[in-house]
């Protein structure tokens, strides 16, 4: 059967999910150029070339299959699939091998926990996160933005990826722990968890798990950087226990949480959720915007109505939230950022034998889905590879249900969804308010590390005259 014909046949049957009988109808099928012991563990090997390799395997069905070393990796590729997968699926299975390699955050934390923990976890901590709260921290997110911009040396080059995981990590401190640290300490913290997300996707993607035991130099470099990370935060914590009237943010919430038999959470817990909400914040946002600032650096005419809709929106003001339901063009760059760039690498794995479309995957099957090959699959996006912020205009055809999930999907869907968008806005009319980012001579490619870095991006700014 040729690929072509597989997935004619397959996207007919997307929709026919049901819980597994023991009768399975198949595999799902491997996907060409894997070779003995190794498997596909070639095509994993680089950042870009995951990318490309996650790009590929489209063309082979809608769910397929790839080998590392001698196990299977099932990656689903139709968003109908993925969708149910999120959903009526998402009790089946578990999150899955990168992050069971997260769990040098600490093994509590919410994007790690299962069933009734995370359920609990997750509803301690949502009130921060609810869209009425979120407007709120919009004076703290310019406060704390505007200093960093503002110390910008005009015609300097400027590592832009490293400033803005700077810049996004200040904004979770300030909004979600009341704290504001000095540069130095806020690097120290910014390298752990570099550091920690590194070996995560490296041990994620490695044929076995027996190197990761070893005490090579890198595994004890990532055991250091995770009791860095957890010593800085102790900080936070310990002020936080020392004058609990001068707080109302997260770390409150977490510490004034009591569970069902009146037991506070153990300090440790606390320090972990903590930790993984500061990882999984910043780096995601922050390449997101390196990302929107590459493009418009290549694209003069989009950077100019942005220039054009923050000078008429906000001008000499101060930004506040009112302002930004005011910036419809600032939120197409950021989604439309988050369509090219999306995570690419999101894990499961398959608690019990659970049938997903044309096949059964057997219980401990690990799966993937992969945002950033969904969200350039010629399908679903017209022209998928042009940055066009303008498909997003509520006049244009809108992507299928399911075709846009940079955040994921159902019950484990970011948490920090509406923080990101609004935080993403601020920034980006911060900056344009102010500098024009002139790009470096110097290709820059698309890398899958723990999301879709880019490989470097070393920017200039040039103030603006208006
Ligand atoms: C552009 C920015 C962001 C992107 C693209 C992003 C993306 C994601 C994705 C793909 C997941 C996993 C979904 C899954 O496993 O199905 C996730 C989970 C999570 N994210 Fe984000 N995220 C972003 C920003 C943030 C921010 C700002 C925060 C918090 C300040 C945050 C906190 C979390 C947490 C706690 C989880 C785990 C939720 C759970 O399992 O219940 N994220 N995010």
């Amino acid at each position: 059967m040729r690929p072509g014909q597989l997935l004619a046949r397959h996207r007919k049957e997307d929709s026919v999910i049901s819980r597994s009988t023991h009768s399975a109808p198949g595999i799902p099928p491997l996907v060409p150029g894997g070779f003995p012991l190794v498997g596909h563990a070639f095509s994993l090997a680089g950042g870009s070339r995951r990318l490309g390799f996650m790009e590929s395997v489209r063309a082979h069905g809608p769910i397929v299959r790839f080998k590392v070393g001698p196990r299977d990796v099932v990656v689903v590729n139709s968003p109908e699939l993925i969708h149910e997968m999120l959903t009526t699926l998402a009790d089946e299975f578990s999150k899955g091998l990168l992050f069971e390699k997260l769990k040098l955050f600490g093994k509590d934390a919410l994007p790690i926990a299962e069933g009734k923990p995370h359920l609990r976890r997750r509803r301690l901590m949502q009130p921060a996160f609810h869209r009425q709260q979120i407007a709120g921290y919009v004076d703290t997110m310019r406060e704390t933005v505007q200093p960093y911009v503002a110390a910008w040396d005009g015609g300097t080059s400027l590592d832009l990826k490293t400033e803005m995981q700077l810049i996004a990590q200040s904004v979770v401190m300030s909004a979600l722990f009341s704290a504001t640290p000095p540069r130095d300490p806020a690097y120290t913290i910014l390298n752990s968890v570099d550091t920690v997300f590194r070996t995560a996707i490296k041990r994620a993607l490695l044929p076995s798990s027996v190197l990761e035991r070893l005490p090579t130099r890198s595994n004890r470099k990532a055991q250091a950087a995770s009791s860095a990370l957890r010593a800085e935060v102790a900080d936070i914590i310990a002020e936080h226990r020392a004058h609990p009237d001068a707080y109302d943010d997260i770390v409150s919430l977490l510490l004034t949480a009591r569970d069902e038999s009146g037991e506070a959470l153990p300090d440790d817990e606390i320090l972990s959720e903590i930790v993984a909400l500061l990882a999984a914040g910043s780096e995601t946002t922050a390449v997101t915007l390196a990302w929107l600032f590459h493009e418009l650096g290549r694209n003069p005419d989009l950077e100019r109505r942005l220039h054009e809709e923050v000078d008429s929106v906000i001008g000499g003001d101060v930004l506040t939230a009112d302002h930004l339901g005011q910036l419809p063009y600032t939120g197409r760059l950021v989604q439309e950022s988050l369509r090219l760039y999306a995570p690419w690498l999101v894990t499961r794995q398959a608690i019990s034998d659970v049938q997903l479309g044309a096949f059964t995957l057997p219980a401990g099957s690990d799966v993937i889905w992969s945002a950033y090959a969904l969200h350039r699959d010629p399908d679903l996006y017209p022209d998928p590879l042009r940055f066009d912020p303008d498909r997003w205009l509520p006049e244009r055809p809108q992507p299928p249900k399911g075709a846009f999930i940079p955040f994921g999907f159902g019950k484990r869907m970011c948490i920090g969804d509406m923080f990101a968008l609004t935080e993403a806005s601020v920034i980006t009319a911060l900056i344009a308010l102010k500098w024009k980012l002139k790009p470096e001579l110097g290709a820059v490619k698309a890398l899958g590390e723990i999301t879709t870095h880019p490989s470097q991006l070393r920017m200039i700014p040039h103030p603006r005259d208006r």
